[in-house]
């Protein structure tokens, strides 16, 4: 068993159909079991928990097996009862023929599966096609997710425009003969990406978020470069258009994409996403084939004066293996997996003996590799984040991953490396530092 959600081999992308049922959790994936690169058509990954700390891999859910999914079966959700899981996803196909793909020679059709065991599913069903799109949108559209109690559907767009979008469809989730009927389209005030992926919508302490991943969004780190990055508007009930000033990045790191959210049965709003980013630039500008795969630790979603906090869930604290042991200015290995708090009196370096220094100065957090490729970051440069007043920083370092929180979860920073060795050592007489095994 594994604390992060990770296949034992193959490439993995965003997560889908988390859910809970018949006692456990589930976490499904975009899941290439034969190819780490991720060029092979995507199938349907599936690891189960009891706690949503020890996770272990349950074999392959979806695989592209029909007409009308046969280049990939691409992200979306799942809703669960007593009964079940019903999932809702996209099948990807791709016609035969000289097409750009992006406005012609793609179909984009949403189906549905269910199963009553989490692992076989039955007959796939079609439930939107082309043509129940707005013709102002591309062929990308894709990523269903269900909202309002399984009564409205989200999908992620690209307009002919090349303008990033949502569509939203009403229905009822609990009936498969349900018609899926369009009611609109919501984009941002000011373009903000070219499309977007993996919508999510709830609500969070009495405050509606709409979750998206958009692509080709300019940020202040990357210049001129546009990237991809997740983030959620505030989104009022009936919202026709969003504010894209009013973007906010669930996570600050190096690897953090496509988050997907899902209720636990006591009602806490609960976070995974990928550890990746699509045609990430790292390690394969460094030209090493990507090698372990994983999605986030699963992060409680709340909102605490106003402020919107993801934190790793609750359940992780029951694993920490002895006490909290204070660290003075010292030299330590970090085992894997373990935590480490840190209480900053002022600023403070920790310094990887890998390559990696993270730093508070003057209340930014900085994140900086060791140049080039051949480094622990493999590519991975430096990064600085305002935080402003750091009262505590917890850290959450696995064999190939560090998940760091500031005051609870303000700011989350996730970053992939692979270090050679695990030395540390604390600068900076300034910050109590705890260390704690998993
Ligand atoms: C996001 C994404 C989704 C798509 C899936 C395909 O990373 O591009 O929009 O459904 O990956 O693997």
């Amino acid at each position: 068993m594994t604390l992060h959600i990770e296949p034992p081999r193959g490439w993995l992308n965003d997560p889908n159909g988390l859910c809970f049922h018949g006692g456990r959790y589930h976490a499904y994936f975009q899941y290439c079991p034969d190819d780490a690169s991720g060029a092979g058509k995507k199938c349907w990954g599936h690891c189960v928990s009891d706690d949503l700390t020890r996770w272990s891999f349950d074999g392959i859910a979806i695989y592209p097996d029909t007409p009308f999914d046969r280049d990939g079966a691409y992200s979306g959700c799942a809703v669960s009862d007593e009964e079940g899981i019903r999932l809702f996803y996209t099948g990807n196909v791709k016609r035969e023929g000289n097409f750009d793909y992006v406005l012609e020679g793609r179909d984009a059709n949403v189906l549905t599966a269910f199963s009553a065991d989490g692992l076989k599913f039955g007959e796939k069903q079609l439930l939107l096609t082309n043509s129940d799109y707005p013709d102002y949108c591309s062929r990308h559209v894709r990523d269903p997710m269900l909202f309002d109690g399984g009564k409205r559907m989200v999908l992620g767009a690209r307009s002919v425009d090349a303008i990033g979008m949502i569509l939203i469809y009403g229905g009822d989730a609990s009936d498969v003969n349900s018609r899926w009927s369009f009611e609109r389209s919501v984009s941002s005030d000011e373009r903000f990406g070219y499309m977007w992926e993996c919508p999510d919508i709830f609500t969070v302490g009495g405050k509606r978020l709409l979750s998206v991943s958009p692509q080709g969004i300019l940020r202040p780190e990357t210049g001129e470069t546009p990237v991809s990055r997740s983030g959620y508007f505030p989104f009022p009930e009936g919202a026709r258009s969003v504010c894209s000033e009013a973007f906010h990045e669930w996570d600050v790191g190096f690897d953090f994409y496509a988050p997907q959210t899902f209720e636990a049965p006591d009602g806490r709003r609960i976070l995974v996403g990928w550890m990746g980013l699509p045609d990430s630039p790292y390690e394969r500008s460094a030209g090493l084939a990507p090698t372990k795969q994983l999605l986030t630790l699963p992060r409680e979603v709340t909102l605490e004066e106003g402020i919107v906090k993801t934190r790793p869930a609750r359940e992780l604290e029951g694993r920490f293996r002895d006490e909290k042991r204070r660290l003075d200015g010292e030299s330590f290995t970090l085992d894997y997996p373990s935590a480490l708090f840190i209480e900053p009196d002022g600023d403070f370096a920790l310094d990887f003996d890998a390559g990696l220094r993270i730093g508070l100065c003057g209340g930014r957090l900085c994140f900086e590799f060791d140049g080039g490729g051949g480094g622990c970051g493999k590519g991975r440069g430096s990064r600085v984040i305002e935080v402003g007043e750091a009262r505590e920083i917890e850290l959450i370092a696995d064999e190939i991953s560090l998940e760091l929180f500031v005051n609870g979860g303000e700011t989350a920073f996730t970053t992939r490396y692979f270090p050679e060795n695990r030395r540390v050592t604390l600068h900076g007489a300034g910050a109590r530092v705890f260390r704690i095994s998993i």
